[in-house]
């Protein structure tokens, strides 16, 4: 092994994920839910960095991980999705999981933007570079899916149909570019609790029961026709309904977010992030200006997509 030099290091971007559509079944034996769900993968990156070491390290930085003033509610340990990557992988590969591991987040914690699962699968992608280990790309998603419902979506990027659990992944066609504004409220929601009340909703008749997830033809077909107002029509989140019973507050976020000038806003998975569609670029930057002084917001960032999954930076 050589020291660790920078010349040695093995960088990945991470970017986060919006659910375009998501349809949510009943709950399965397993205790998932049946999804179909569109992922679409936008420009707010976290950056996973291998480097050479003597067993495994992990250092956390930026969002969420209380270095840079945030609340710190991210794990530096073996409970973090990013170094049970690392586990994984090695043991597929029969190597020692020897690397120093550095995560620069970006992405919110808890924010249902898939940061975590982001992590993860750049993590797969990291270390198979560092190690040599030249997974095939079945076994890499075979491993994510191990991880994670939404870490196969991590490694595909671009914009993407999930089924199952929403480990399934199939990428779609996307004849454009969309621009949209991320409002992050304060603070996060747990996806378990989140699909729980989605569960107790139906269960009370408060939102309608479904016998499968609603499939995605709509956003599927807007997606193709590149309009960013077909595609503000066509929106939808089965998991918003029980996001804003747990956070009753959201609904003034999507309101402002309206009221702002979005084409369509929506909750991001399950939440508590809002995503507004704009117009245009221009459109984008003109909303995201007027949200971030709307005082709903903790942090507003204007994104793009789809851009690809996790990828070895040059
Ligand atoms: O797969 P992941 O670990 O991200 O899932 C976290 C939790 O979210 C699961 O334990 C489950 O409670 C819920 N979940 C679900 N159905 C899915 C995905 C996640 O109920 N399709």
């Amino acid at each position: 092994m050589s020291d660790g030099a920078a010349g040695d290091a093995v960088v990945v971007r991470a970017p986060a994920k919006l659910n375009v559509h998501l349809g949510v079944g009943p709950p399965r034996e397993d205790g998932f839910h049946g999804l179909a769900t569109v992922y679409f993968a936008v420009s707010l990156h976290d950056t996973v960095t291998a480097r050479p070491g003597e067993g495994l390290t992990l250092r956390l930085t930026g969002e969420g991980t209380g270095v840079a003033g945030g609340p710190g509610q991210v794990p530096a340990d073996r409970t973090n999705l990013v170094w049970r990557a690392a586990e994984l992988l090695a043991g597929a590969a029969g190597v020692r999981p020897d690397a120093e591991l550095h995560v620069a987040k970006s992405i919110p914690v808890a924010a249902g933007l898939a940061g975590g699962s982001a992590d993860a699968a750049a993590t797969l992608v990291a270390l198979d570079a560092l190690w040599g280990t030249r997974a095939a790309r079945e076994d890499l998603l075979g491993l994510a899916a191990r991880l994670g419902s939404d870490v196969p979506f991590g490694l595909v990027g671009g914009v993407a149909l999930g089924t199952g659990r929403g480990e399934q992944v199939t990428p779609v066609l996307a004849a454009g570019r969309w621009h949209w504004v991320l409002g992050i409220a304060g603070e996060g929601l747990s996806t378990p609790a989140v699909y729980g009340e989605l569960d107790r909703l139906r269960a009370g008749g408060r939102v309608p029961d479904v016998a499968e997830p609603t499939p995605a033809g709509p956003v599927l077909a807007a997606l193709r026709s590149g309009t960013a107002a077909d595609l503000a029509t066509a929106l939808s989140n089965d998991l918003q309904p029980a996001a804003l019973s747990l956070r009753p507050d959201l609904r003034r976020a999507l309101r402002a977010a309206q009221d702002a000038g979005a084409l369509a806003a929506l909750v991001s998975g399950s939440g508590p992030t809002v995503a507004a569609l704009a117009p245009d670029e221009q459109g984008a930057v003109r909303l995201a200006a007027e949200l971030a002084g709307v005082g709903v917001f903790r942090t507003v960032r204007a994104v793009t997509g789809p851009v690809p999954g996790a990828r070895v930076l040059p």
